[in-house]
């Protein structure tokens, strides 16, 4: 099983869904391959915002060695699950798609949690740092569902 985590920029929300997804199959032994990618180029090659990090160390998760690269048509070749962040991500990789089973991978990761009212991961870049321990809250929980279907398959 391959899993890429998909936002914007690539330095803030799909880092870190990338790096606590990591973490958790390897804890767990899993032979799933886990990746990040941003629909825009802005910060291609760079690592991901500190804010970002910073928060996920506190956590126990290192995304620090991450580079941010852009999304590739082949990503749909690559990957069997597309987690978007927002539905302008959504859209974005949607627009790139070629086929009926490339758009079938592409999911808003929040969907996966249950009775949940936002249908967004927030964008923290613009905010403050109570939105990046948002980012991580709704990341952790979706990456434990994403385990939990990985484990029981
Ligand atoms: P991300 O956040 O999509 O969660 O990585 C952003 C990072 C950078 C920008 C926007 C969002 N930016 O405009 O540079």
């Amino acid at each position: 099983m391959k899993i890429l985590m998909v936002c914007l920029g690539n330095i803030c929300r799909s880092p870190m869904a990338d790096g606590l997804m990591r973490k958790k199959v390897k804890d767990h032994n899993l032979d799933t391959y886990v990746d990040s990618a941003g629909t825009a180029n802005y910060h291609a090659g760079g690592a991901p915002d500190t804010r970002m990090t910073q928060t996920a160390k506190r956590k126990g998760v290192d995304i620090s060695e991450l580079k941010a690269r852009q999304f590739v048509v082949s990503d749909f070749d690559t990957f069997d699950l597309i987690y978007v962040m927002d539905q302008s991500n959504y859209n974005n990789v949607i627009r790139l798609s070629r086929n009926e089973s490339d758009r079938n991978k592409v999911q808003l990761i929040l969907e996966l949690l249950p009775n949940q009212d936002e249908i967004e991961v927030p964008d923290p870049y613009y905010g403050g740092q109570d939105g990046f321990e948002h980012v991580y809250d709704l990341l952790d929980k979706c990456t434990d569902i994403i385990l939990n279907n990985l484990r029981h398959e």
